[in-house]
């Protein structure tokens, strides 16, 4: 008979924990991982893939374990003055924020965020053996600087987690925010900008902040806005002191030259590579009208998906859209759901099923 999970030596942390498990179901319209359902630009991909098949040449060596030339491209594309020493990247963010809790929590440490956030926080946080904190967040899921600042002093965490906007609420959050809990702690302050292409142009970046914050780390990913989501490629910006803490915990050689070669070649691209961004924005903003429209409330979103709430049964919701072959995501927030903004088509088709399930109940 073989073994089952908790007849192993598993580690005692680790026992009873749940892995990571959104449903990778073969339906014909899949808004439920807020992947950028638009594919690559034909255009850039042949380019993408002539680095690539230039790279394999030399593939029987190992690859540039500095990344240097990726983390050159990362820098022009941020811009706000920095350069490749302010630079960190890796096999997604999910990764690059592995790396942080790897050297700065860890056993006998905690890591604190404002549920509801990010599902991957607290996952993460506990495989490296620390705790997980979870604070509040105020009405619509909005956090105010002094509430923010006053949970955090309490919880005197070793690394804080902000995500900006806020994954599954979509809700922005305020520099204010972000400067207040910054002062309210002596850990690490990840500012998680997975969305941020997704926000009105004109708002300030924590990117902004970095200055003379040497604590702070502001973590992005190629998986959104760029379309990039199976390359697996996330980066961060913070002070070089920050990066050399993160040299220490990263396996060498982490980033593969492919991924390298793909990704530096879609940053040479970036502008043709965010084109879909602002349709994807006026898809979500259609789908928080068209949804209010049909009675129930959409929160407001900085991000290419909107939660929304008036749900009487989420669960029997869900199932009925996936029985019409569209997928989204029961996060499990009360009356709640949430929904990828897709292409025109693939939004229409998830408005037009929810209208129907809606009048027939
Ligand atoms: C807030 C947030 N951060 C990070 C990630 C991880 O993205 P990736 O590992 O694909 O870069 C996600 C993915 O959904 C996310 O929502």
């Amino acid at each position: 008979m073989s073994p089952r999970l908790q007849d192993l030596p598993l580690r005692d942390d680790l026992r009873g924990l749940q892995p990571y498990g959104a449903p990778q179901a073969p339906l014909p319209v899949a808004l439920n991982v807020n992947e950028n359902t638009h594919p690559v630009p034909e255009e850039v991909a042949d380019d993408i893939l002539d680095s690539i098949a230039r790279a394999l040449r030399d593939v029987n060596r190992y690859p540039d374990r500095e990344f240097i030339g990726l983390r050159e491209g990362f820098a022009e594309y941020l811009g706000h003055g920095l350069s490749a020493e302010n630079i960190w990247a890796a096999n997604g963010s999910n990764e690059v924020l592995q790396h942080i809790l790897q050297a700065f929590a860890g056993p006998g440490r905690r890591a604190f965020g404002f549920a509801p956030t990010y599902s991957m926080y607290p996952l993460l946080t506990r495989a490296t053996g620390a705790q997980w904190v979870a604070g509040t967040r105020g009405h619509d899921y909005v956090l105010e600087p002094e509430s923010a600042a006053e949970q955090v002093a309490e919880a005197s965490p070793d690394v804080v987690f902000l995500c900006s906007p806020n994954n599954p609420t979509g809700t922005p959050l305020s520099i204010e925010v972000i400067e207040a809990v910054y002062e309210a702690t002596d850990g690490i302050v990840i500012v998680d900008e997975a969305y941020w292409e997704f926000a009105p142009h004109e708002e300030r970046s924590a990117l902004t902040l970095l200055p003379g914050r040497e604590r702070m780390v502001v973590s992005r990913t190629m998986s959104k806005a760029f379309a990039f989501a199976g390359a697996r490629v996330g980066y961060l910006a913070a002070d070089p002191a920050v990066i050399d803490a993160l040299r220490l915990v990263r396996l060498p050689y982490h980033l593969s030259a492919l991924t390298q070669a793909a990704a530096s070649a879609a940053l040479r691209h970036a502008p043709t590579m965010l084109r879909m961004v602002d349709e994807i924005v006026a898809q979500r903003d259609r789908i928080s009208a068209t949804v209010e429209a049909l009675g129930f409330h959409a929160y407001e979103s900085w991000t290419n998906f909107v939660l929304f709430s008036g749900v009487d049964d989420p669960g029997a919701t869900w199932q009925a859209l996936y029985d019409r072959g569209i997928l989204i995501r029961d996060i499990g927030l009360p009356h709640s759901l949430r929904v990828t903004a897709g292409t025109e088509e693939e939004t229409t088709a998830f408005l037009d099923a929810l209208a129907s399930i809606q009048s027939a109940s």
